[in-house]
């Protein structure tokens, strides 16, 4: 999630054209024999949910056209060599020593996958990779995550197994969790699984249910903009929401003592009982309770394409990750605020929070104005360089056939 857990502080190039992949896996694996397996998987942008996915409730996410490609061959021994192509680095794990994860590192997610595959009673080859990714690094766009579900479809394919999708995502995430170590929920992985072109989906993260749900807004540009504060904190604040959550279930369970987690709250009944929590914990219940029925809103109003509707409720979640929840800041503020003045009809903090990425819905009309305003104000406003993504929702990950062309 955060720049930082990939090591080096080093960006990617977000805008270069996808390199000839197979070439570099020849040119860094000239001895390799047998059949070199490729996969895709997605970043993506969250519509409207934030934080509401380990509460048991609901999301909305989209699978963007920023993807991260995984090329693999079997090996003859125990060992997984992964060359990183945007850090033209190498690194190395053995599959039966895998140990604790290095810190800080790339290498970690591979590693984390193979490790949850394992523990799940798989057993792995030796593995040569090649890895490279557009998904912006550290901009809570999910680069992890795809790299985490690209890895699973290419370890699958050479272990000769094949997992339900929604296994995909589930083991994704315990190797986020458990090797990676953020306590982080299902979204992510989710999605770049299983995301449908042209679509959101939204998601009942306690049943993991889910429904393709059309982006019927015509002329109308989804648009991403990376507010440039790296999310240094994230790791330890988000893990600090995650208990500040299970500390409010526990309290509410004195007043309502059949729930599970706040997503069995109601609005109306939470407004009966929030009194009586101290008021930090009260707050955070509060962001989660309203924003999962924000979800629910969301939905009907992307169904009949009404944009006014969007737009005030990604402003009540915007108020609310401010000030109940507490992980904007002050730049992503101002990033809504200009994106609202500068001809978007929602605008809103998307992801885990401490920086990152606003997503905006922006009439094509105004997206040459919208362009010009954020690259004008926002750097004069905050002294940071944002980067502006004009996303296409795209499928979640799949199994790409080598030597086809990559421009999918
Ligand atoms: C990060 C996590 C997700 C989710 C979001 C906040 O992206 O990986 O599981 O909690 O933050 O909605």
């Amino acid at each position: 999630m955060s720049a930082s857990k990939h090591g080096d502080g080093m960006a990617l190039a977000e805008n270069e054209p996808r390199p000839d992949l197979l070439a570099i896996f020849n040119e860094q694996f000239p001895r390799g024999r047998g059949a070199i397996v490729m996969a895709r998987a997605p970043g993506r942008v969250n519509l409207i949910g934030e934080h509401t996915d380990y509460n048991e409730g609901f999301v909305l996410p989209v699978a963007v056209d920023r993807e991260v490609y995984v090329l693999g061959q079997r090996r003859p021994d125990d060992r997984v060599v992964v060359h990183s192509a945007n850090f033209n680095r190498r690194a190395s794990f053995e599959l039966d020593a895998l140990g604790l994860a290095t810190r800080q590192s790339w290498i970690n997610y591979p590693q984390g996958v193979a490790d949850a595959l394992q523990r799940a009673g798989h057993h792995l080859p030796g593995m040569n990779l090649v890895l490279w990714g557009n998904v912006p690094l550290g901009a809570g766009m999910s680069s992890s995550a795809a790299v985490e579900i690209a890895c699973m479809l290419v370890f699958e394919r050479l272990a000769g197994i094949e997992l339900a999708p929604r296994d995909d995502a589930l083991l994704a995430q315990r190797a986020e969790n458990g090797f990676v170590g953020v306590q982080t929920g299902i979204m992510d992985q989710f999605i770049s699984r299983l995301g449908v072109a042209g679509h959101a989906l939204l998601i009942d993260c306690r049943s993991l249910d889910y429904r393709a749900v059309p982006m019927a807004l015509p002329d109308m540009v989804l648009g991403v903009v990376h507010s440039g504060v790296p999310r240094g904190l994230a790791s330890s604040e988000y893990n600090d929401r995650r208990r500040e959550c299970a500390e409010g279930v526990e309290l509410l369970k004195e007043y309502l003592p059949d729930i599970r987690a706040l997503r069995d709250v109601s609005p109306a009944e939470f407004a009966l009982v929030e009194g009586r929590l101290p008021d930090t914990i009260r707050r955070r219940c509060r962001h989660v309770i309203s924003e999962d029925a924000r979800v629910g809103e969301a939905v009907e109003a992307l169904g009949v394409g009404d944009t006014t509707r969007l737009g005030e409720l990604f402003a009540a979640s915007q108020a609310s990750m401010r000030d109940d929840y507490a992980i904007t800041v002050p730049e992503i503020d101002t990033l809504v605020e200009l994106a609202r003045a500068h001809g978007a009809v929602a605008a809103r903090m998307t992801g885990g929070g401490f920086g990152g990425c606003t997503v905006n819905l922006v009439p094509e009309g105004n997206w040459e104005r919208f362009e010009r305003g954020i690259m004008a104000d926002y750097p004069a406003r905050t002294n940071r360089q944002p980067t502006i993504y004009r996303c296409r929702a795209v499928d979640g990950a799949s199994l790409v056939p080598v030597g086809s062309s990559l421009s999918s």
